[in-house]
């Protein structure tokens, strides 16, 4: 028996790894944490299965479902929205699977920032704008920060900010912002990215609040950066005609020029 935790996408039923959907089809029990997994995934469970939304129970039910399940030798899928490594609360659940010895394994999934930035058609990391993207998130009321890990903090390396479960917090991500980014600063707010009602708003960090208005509450990411711009950035060395690298050698004297493909 084993606990199949599997990342779900976030939210379109085609953003999933065909791994996590035969893992489905195969287990006859299915947690699934809410609304954020659609219901067409679970489409994918077997027939007759023990399907579960874990979205009213606590963490001591939950256990009691897998312990259940083990007891019985049936395996169990544990679905999440987007990518399991992050905001997931998967790392709670192998603390008790670890104690417990009862076995898991872990299947990833599309990410939520991946998904908005697919729907902006934006890559985060432009040459000469921006390298490095930040996922975080600013202090929930079940959840503080750990200190430094501040919007201020991030502000200051000038990188992607990919902000989640914050959009209620709108207000307080502009006003640490601006003063590093410049009131300028494009903002891109992904509601629902890949699920048939997304909606993107664009802006900067002037005007991303009256633009966004009253209606977005919750289920969307703010993407802060220069690199949301889109322009202004440079090309790649990777692709450039006199690059000297492994697979295209520029002289006879490249240190890549003896490589073999299969070699290193
Ligand atoms: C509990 S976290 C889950 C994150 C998830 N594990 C991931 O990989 O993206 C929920 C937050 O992720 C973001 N999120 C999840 N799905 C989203 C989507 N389809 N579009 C935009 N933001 C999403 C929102 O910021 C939301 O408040």
């Amino acid at each position: 028996m084993t606990v199949h935790f599997i990342g779900a996408g976030p939210g379109a039923p085609d953003l999933l790894t065909l791994r996590g959907r035969d893992l489905i089809a195969s287990c006859p029990v299915c947690l699934y944490a809410g609304s954020l997994v659609p219901e067409a995934i679970l489409g994918h469970c077997p027939k007759g299965a023990r399907i579960v939304n874990t979205a009213p129970m606590n963490l001591d039910q939950i256990m009691d479902e897998i312990r259940a399940a083990h007891a019985d030798g049936l395996d169990v899928v544990r679905l999440h929205s987007g990518d399991l490594s992050v905001w997931s609360a998967m790392g709670e659940q192998l603390r008790r699977l670890r104690e417990e010895d009862i076995p898991f394994s872990v299947t990833p999934g599309v990410p939520s920032f991946a998904a908005a930035a697919a729907s902006l058609g934006t890559e985060l990391t432009l040459p000469g704008l921006a390298q490095s993207v930040v996922l975080t998130r600013t202090p929930g009321r079940a959840s503080s920060m750990p200190e430094g890990e501040s919007l201020k903090n991030f502000a200051a390396t000038g990188a992607t900010l990919a902000i989640h479960l914050s959009i209620q917090n709108l207000g307080t991500v502009v006003g640490d912002l601006s003063p590093a980014y410049g009131a300028d600063c494009p903002v891109a707010v992904v509601y629902r990215a890949s699920w048939p009602d997304e909606q993107i708003i664009r802006g900067t960090l002037s005007d991303i609040q009256n633009k966004l208005g009253e209606d977005i509450t919750r289920t969307a990411l703010i993407l802060v950066g220069p690199a949301l711009a889109g322009e202004g950035f440079d090309e790649s060395c990777l692709y450039a005609t006199d690059y000297d690298r492994r697979y295209r050698p520029q002289s006879a004297q490249s240190p890549w020029a003896s490589w073999q493909h299969g070699d290193d």
